[in-house]
């Protein structure tokens, strides 16, 4: 008897303990996901500003730009070629003494987020054009909502401009939108805005349900220039810990005719998104992957810590495990050519 077959009589292997036969293959480890990562799953956030001619870096946020519209095509143009499905249009609109109290910048015909749709619709038959909806990008406080004196949320009033907003996005042509602001009843007053104008069967209402307060959206603020200029946003985004109000959000905008929706931020997050997963099981489940935490990735990188296109990749498995089937991500451009590759 060989040493070796001395050993395995000595210790015997459960038939059971042996997994890596499963594995050892290149395929077989691709057959071992659940959900497979597509360039389809992916939708890019894009800064629109009001400086038509505007390529602007963003230093927080690493390789992202604020577009003006006189030089959005070509740069879409480029990722379209290389398999890009949808976008989320963000306006930041700069010129002086254009923000104010109700955000009225938000649905400006003539602002860049409206603009940016007719321009895209006519050069991208084929391309998902999301909007998202919030009025912090618009007021001259920066809070998501329209204020009392006291700094809270005149709830009734904001939900009706928001719907007004989304209308409007919808009108010009958009095929979702996203309401982003947190404020309750949102979705149900969006929703009744749609079917009020014909537009409800015609536009996704892709919520934002579950949107954590928190210290992961830095560079966003500063690409978007929406920092609030007093308070935070505590009292209408959900605490860290809120697992239980998480549930209750994704419960309640279901409820009110969400047709998806967005966890946000995502790495952080994952048993919310385990969690959306079983509440909304019947409609598509995004992440968000948020400026912080891709500026983090980036940095960790740079440090030497990670490499880049591994972690994104990990961190992109992690949402899609968690139960995601879309993806929000700045990482867009770079997966449309990984995906090609790998
Ligand atoms: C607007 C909005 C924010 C983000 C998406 N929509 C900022 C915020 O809530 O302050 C964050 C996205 C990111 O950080 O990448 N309400
Ligand atoms: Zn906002």
């Amino acid at each position: 008897m060989t040493h070796q077959a001395e050993y395995i009589k000595e210790y015997p292997t459960e038939i059971s303990s042996v997994l890596s036969g499963g594995y050892h293959h290149v395929l077989t480890r691709e057959w071992q996901n659940e959900r497979t990562l597509t360039k389809s799953m992916f939708i890019y956030p894009l800064f629109m500003t009001d400086d038509d001619d505007a390529e602007t870096e963003i230093p927080s946020l690493p390789n992202q730009k604020r577009w003006g519209v006189n030089k959005i095509v070509p740069f879409v143009a480029s990722l379209v070629a290389k398999g890009l499905r949808s976008v989320i249009l963000f306006g930041v609109p700069l010129a002086d003494g254009v923000k104010d109290p109700v955000g009225t910048a938000a649905d400006d015909p003539s602002g860049p987020v409206i603009r940016t749709i007719h321009i895209l619709k006519a050069n991208f038959p084929d391309l998902f054009i999301m909007c998202d909806v919030c009025l912090c990008e618009y007021t001259s406080h920066g809070h998501c909502g329209i204020l009392r004196e006291d700094g809270s949320i005149r709830r009734e009033i904001t939900v009706r401009r928001l719907a007004a907003v989304a209308v409007n996005y919808a009108k010009a042509g958009a095929h979702a939108v996203a309401p982003s602001d947190m404020v309750d009843g949102r979705v149900r007053a969006i929703k009744q805005g749609l079917l009020d104008n014909d537009l409800a069967h015609s536009t996704m209402v892709m919520s934002y349900s579950a949107k954590f307060a928190g210290n992961l959206y830095g560079p966003f603020r500063d690409a978007a220039c929406s920092s609030p200029g007093q308070g935070d946003r505590k009292a209408y985004q959900l605490p860290p810990g809120g697992r239980g109000l998480a549930r209750r959000a994704l419960e309640r905008d279901l409820a009110e005719g969400a047709d998806a929706i967005i966890v946000k931020p995502s790495t952080f997050y994952l048993d919310i998104v385990r969690e959306a997963a079983e509440i909304c099981r019947n409609i598509p489940i995004a992440t968000y992957q948020v400026s912080g935490e891709f500026a983090m990735l980036h940095a960790a990188a740079e440090k030497g810590v990670c490499d880049l296109k591994g972690i994104a990749f990990e961190a992109a498995m992690g949402s899609l495990r968690a139960g995601a089937n879309l993806l929000i991500s700045y990482f867009t451009p770079e997966f449309l050519e990984w995906l090609d590759d790998n």
